[in-house]
């Protein structure tokens, strides 16, 4: 059931097509941010379903970082950066994973303590290689996953078939 809060905040996502390429339908969740009560309730409606199983956010350059940093005040807890490969001074570790054309690297610091519970969260989920990387690197450094969740879910292109069991706010 969605609340007015939610309901404006999705009103709130711009789809702007052929950007940055043709074909591609982009998503832009900026004018949501930009509107106090529709950040609100979208931070709220990320964490939620997941309170009291995790110990610390992960969220992932560029645009999960505006998304997870907000939920991590919103939750109490500390916000972990996985980042896009050559940004961080002393990666432990990184993944490669595919594009639509091409691969890419993200990297991670090791500042958790083993066995810590991580919600992992990011602001679009298309065709999902980029949370799948994300899972395998926050596994890898030892920790657990409890949860994904993000803002929009793009229907259509495999993301949830590839991450499996995962919490979307909004979806196409
Ligand atoms: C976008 C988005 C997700 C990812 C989703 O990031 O923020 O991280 O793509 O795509 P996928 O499910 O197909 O992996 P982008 O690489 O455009 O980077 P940005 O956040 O730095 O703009």
């Amino acid at each position: 059931e969605q609340t007015p809060a939610l309901a404006r905040a999705e009103a709130l996502i711009r789809s702007i097509p052929d950007y940055p390429e043709p074909g591609i339908l982009f998503r832009d969740i900026t004018p949501l941010l930009a509107d106090a009560e529709a950040l609100r309730a979208t931070t709220d409606a990320i964490i939620e379903p997941f309170a009291g199983q995790f110990d610390v956010i992960a969220g992932i350059e560029a645009r999960g970082f505006l998304i997870a940093g907000a939920a991590a005040i919103a939750a109490g807890t500390g916000l972990i950066p996985i980042r896009k490969a050559g940004k961080l001074p002393r990666p432990a570790a990184s993944v490669d994973y595919a594009l639509e054309y091409g691969t890419a690297t993200i990297e991670m610091h090791d500042d958790l303590p083993a066995g810590s519970r991580v919600l992992l969260i990011d602001d679009v989920l298309a065709t999902g290689g980029t949370l799948a990387a994300g899972r395998q690197l926050i596994e890898r450094l030892g920790s657990h996953v409890v949860g994904i969740s993000v803002l929009f879910e793009i229907d259509g292109l495999g993301g949830r078939d590839l991450i499996g069991d995962l919490h979307t706010v909004f979806h196409s």
